[in-house]
């Protein structure tokens, strides 16, 4: 939603936390990953893009408060702090050791607790119910004082039984606290059951309507949305502001997702690694809406919009770099008011310098340039000026140019890199098989030079080729006319994700192979495998286990 939230860093942050987060659980033998992996995203939001915050200086006065108040959620808690910058996170490793700062609960940052606490901690939690009041007690304090300070609180659902919320939900409302925005980290989950059938909570947002807060809802797992709630948040006066996060429990790894059992239980220490690669393997859809019938790309976007993609590619064509000619800036200004999306723009001009004002002003998410339409002095700038925009700078190349050695050195600050494989041009084209070797070995080298963002696949790719490029190193994939050729966009879509989950699934199981524990890790994923166990030809291996 052109938010200058630079998507795809974001996203990549987030993924680091949760890599780093269960480090510390699977080293601990204990934790939360449940709670820890469905407020990622909230706590990731708000302390890598939202949040008027300094590591360098923790007690900054004019800094942004954040209330963990569901403090079971840890260590997903110290991992954005870390990720942010507030202390080494391999210290994570050390999480719940004796002597280690990162206790199963945090503890308020205090000279006097430093050797059991990390700077950046406000709050010191364990007993739910209480961080509300006191985010309400700092936001009170504050608005009396006149400061500008925001006050950020997460509370889960099944700590919304607490009678303390409501007691505290009331005074807020009382005082009109604009300056508190509380999250609740709705993921149905509490303890060794479901929300709804412990003590329902809903209707939840009616609820808190009722108690005089403004009340917005959002998918908890899509950045963009949380960042636009959290900014329409700031709008709000007079009143105390609740955001609804509709999460998943253990969101991020499959056979934990929205599973009760792993509330408060660590995996085995031995599934490490092939949990972080299945963390590292987040797959993203983005339809080009160049394909299928002509135009009618607000028809298009709603369709795909409905169906879940991630975002959407916008394939710029000027009739010069390649002879067909699509749409502008203008038109992409006028679909942004359409969706929060993000915009994956796929820019293929001559020139791209000249008009990249034109797409930044246009709020694109993402803004990717021709390797073979620029110089390395003017992608360089660029880089430099989508950066200073909160716009994930990509380079696209085609399938008879290599790499440029002088990209090495702009790998720092790379979010995405294209890899053709068609000649760009047109939708609806064949796929290039010779192009897969080359994406494996551009993934290889790139990531040998620090490259840490995403491989975007683009031209012909459908069920087959998804999962080809996938085994290449790409996870995100650009489809037109598999989207968009065949009139069941809805059939499309849910084909292309199986396809993405078919080939996780076998990679993370010839990962569990190499390092000897398939038979363990099968057990452990079972009632994921069992959909995919004939394409995976397991079926009779996975019957055995018990
Ligand atoms: C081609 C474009 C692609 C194309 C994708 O120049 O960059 O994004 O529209 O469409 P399909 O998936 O049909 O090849
Ligand atoms: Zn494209």
């Amino acid at each position: 939603m052109g938010l200058n939230m630079r998507y795809l860093d974001l996203k990549r942050k987030i993924r680091d936390a949760r890599m780093w987060a269960i480090q510390g659980i699977t080293e601990a033998g204990s934790g939360h990953p449940g709670a820890s992996f469905s407020a990622a995203e909230i706590m990731g939001t708000l302390y890598f893009r939202r949040m008027k915050h300094d590591p360098s200086n923790p007690n900054w006065s004019e800094r942004d408060y954040f209330i963990n108040s569901k403090a079971h959620s840890a260590p997903g808690f110290y991992s954005a702090l870390a990720v942010a910058g507030y202390f080494q996170p391999d210290e994570l490793r050390s999480l719940r050791q004796l002597g280690s700062r990162l206790q199963g609960h945090p503890v308020r940052y205090s000279e006097h607790q430093k050797h059991h606490s990390v700077p950046g901690i406000e709050y010191s939690g364990g007993s739910e119910g209480i961080g509300l009041s006191v985010g309400i007690g700092i936001a009170l304090a504050k608005k009396l004082e006149g400061k500008k300070n925001r006050v950020f609180v997460l509370i889960g659902d099944g700590e919304s039984n607490e009678g303390q919320i409501w007691e505290a939900s009331m005074a807020a409302g009382k005082f009109k606290l604009d300056n508190l925005v509380t999250i609740l980290d709705r993921n149905h989950i509490q303890q060794d059951g479901f929300t709804e059938d412990i003590m329902p909570l809903d209707p939840i947002k009616d609820k808190w309507a009722a108690f005089n807060w403004e009340v917005f809802e959002v998918d908890g797992h899509r950045v963009e949305q949380i960042l636009d709630a959290l900014n329409r948040a700031s709008q709000v006066h007079d009143k105390p502001v609740m955001i609804i996060a509709n999460t998943v429990k253990g969101n991020g790894i499959r056979h934990m997702a929205n599973n009760p059992q792993w509330h408060g239980k660590a995996p085995p220490k031995r599934q490490t690694e092939v949990l972080l690669e299945e963390l590292e393997s987040e797959c993203l859809i983005a339809p080009s809406i160049i394909a299928g019938e002509r135009e009618n790309y607000e028809d298009k976007i709603r369709k795909v919009e409905r169906e879940g993609v991630d975002m959407i590619h916008l394939d710029v064509m000027d009739g010069r770099f390649v002879p067909n000619t699509t749409f502008f800036a203008d038109t992409i200004k006028k679909l942004r008011r359409l969706t929060s999306l993000p915009f994956d723009t796929h820019l293929m001009i001559e020139n791209p310098l000249g008009s990249i004002q034109e797409y930044i002003d246009a709020r694109c998410d993402i803004i990717t340039v021709h390797v073979e339409a620029c110089t390395e002095n003017e992608f360089r700038e660029i880089q430099e000026r989508l950066i200073d925009k909160g716009i994930s700078p990509g380079i696209a190349i085609n399938p008879g140019t290599d790499v440029p050695k002088w990209l090495y050195d702009c790998l720092h600050n790379l979010d995405v890199v294209i890899i053709m494989s068609v000649n760009p041009g047109a939708a609806g084209q064949k796929f290039m098989p010779e192009v897969l070797d080359k994406m494996m070995g551009i993934n290889k080298q790139l990531r040998q030079h620090g490259f840490r963002g995403y491989i975007e696949a683009d031209g012909g790719i459908d069920a087959t080729t998804l999962q080809q490029t996938y085994d290449a190193g790409a996870r995100i994939f650009v489809a037109g006319a598999a989207v968009y050729g065949g009139g069941d966009i809805h059939g499309a879509v849910i084909h292309l994700r199986h396809k993405a989950e078919v080939a996780l699934e076998r990679r993370l199981l010839n990962h569990a192979t190499q390092i000897n524990i398939r038979a363990d890790w099968m057990k452990a994923r079972k009632h994921i495998l069992i959909p995919y166990a004939n394409e995976l030809r397991i079926e009779e291996e996975l019957h055995a286990i018990k």
